[in-house]
């Protein structure tokens, strides 16, 4: 019997209308887009605004664009796994709420929280459902709501998340594309550094919560980012050697997108041409769970059947890690 492959066969993306740029977060906190420029790189992000709105909104808008894309219609769909870490709500999970607002109903679906590393985490999670012929038709959403948990009076953290959502249908193929392999860590001693410290189980909401500003994002930048630096690329030259290739033999690179500075030098240990490099910091900051799968979104039109690619993030847990596959159809 041949071996199935898990294939990415569309992808969708949305990300909000407004924008908030370097010189409105200027007037907000002692910041300056020379600084947030040079120091991360990015110029702005986009914000979901309205009330109840939240990540699913995002997540739906993506989904619906890859089903219309493939003309798959709602209840062809086996399961929607959504990686976010700004779920709608603690619980029903939002991947529900996602199969509910695009008519999903024959599906089974969860959340997964890998942070910045949750789109890797899910698409490897989803390709063992469609390899071992469990599932034929998988959603993996990425998606993240990030305004909803930053302090826009902290400098440190508030220039550097974006809202969006974008997701990829997975399909079986006997064709020797898609997911070739993955690595994968988490070391959970990074949690110190990079965290919300309210709002589940630990520390419940509470007044003190609310004064003590524990519902926002907390994160020692230099701590995460040395740590970024080194596990991001060694992951990703690790599974470039142990599938024989070198840079010329891949046709992008395409890493979360947290500091321009951890891209770039991710790129540089992988000895990558930056031209083969996804990078669209600039415009969205860091979307978290949605990072990767709006590059693919973005660039979908320019990626041709045969592609190896590479897909590497690093981010709260800490986790990391990084994906092989070979593109499995020519955007048009
Ligand atoms: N504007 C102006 N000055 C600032 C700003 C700002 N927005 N933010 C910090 N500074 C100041 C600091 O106060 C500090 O001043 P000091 O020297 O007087 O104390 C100075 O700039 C340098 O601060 P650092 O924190 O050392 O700056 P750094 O160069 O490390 O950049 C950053 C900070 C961008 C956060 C960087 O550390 C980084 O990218 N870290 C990794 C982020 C990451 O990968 N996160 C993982 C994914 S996120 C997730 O999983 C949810």
């Amino acid at each position: 019997m041949k071996k199935i492959n898990a294939v990415i066969t569309a992808v969708g993306g949305f990300v909000p209308e407004y924008i908030l740029n370097n010189e409105e977060l200027s007037q907000m906190v002692d910041t300056s887009d020379e600084w947030i420029m040079t120091r991360v790189g990015i110029k702005e992000r986009h914000i979901l605004k309205g009330e109840g709105l939240g990540t699913s909104d995002m997540g739906a808008e993506a989904v619906k664009e890859v089903l219309k894309k493939t003309g798959t219609k709602p209840e062809e769909i086996d399961l929607v796994i959504c990686a976010t870490v700004t779920p709608d709500h603690p619980f029903p999970a939002t991947a529900n709420i996602i199969a509910d607002k695009c008519d999903i109903r024959n599906a089974h679906g969860f959340d997964l929280n890998g942070a910045c590393s949750g789109f890797l985490y899910a698409l490897d999670t989803a390709t063992r459902f469609i390899e071992s012929g469990n599932k034929k038709k998988v959603i993996v959403v990425g998606a993240d709501k990030m305004s909803s948990i930053v302090d826009y009076t902290d400098r440190t953290t508030c220039v550097l998340f974006g809202d969006a959502g974008a997701a990829v249908l997975l399909e079986p193929s006997e064709e020797d594309y898609g997911i070739k392999d993955s690595i994968l860590h988490s070391d959970g001693f990074g949690r110190k550094y990079l965290n919300m410290k309210a709002g589940g189980s630990v520390n419940p909401a509470s007044h003190e919560t609310i004064d003590n500003k524990m519902h926002y994002i907390f994160q020692d930048g230099r701590h995460v980012f040395k740590h970024a630096v080194s596990n991001m690329a060694d992951v990703s030259v690790e599974i470039m050697k142990r599938n024989n290739m070198t840079a010329d033999d891949l046709a992008w690179l395409v890493p979360h997108q947290a500091n321009l500075r951890i891209i770039d030098a991710t790129a540089q240990r992988m000895e990558l041409d930056p031209k083969k490099v996804m990078i669209n910091i600039e415009r969205y900051g860091n979307t978290t769970a949605a990072t990767i799968p709006l590059c693919l979104w973005e660039w979908e039109k320019q990626l041709k059947k045969g592609d190896n690619i590479i897909l590497a993030a690093f981010g709260a847990g800490f986790t990391w890690g990084s994906i092989y596959l070979k593109w499995a159809y020519d955007g048009q």
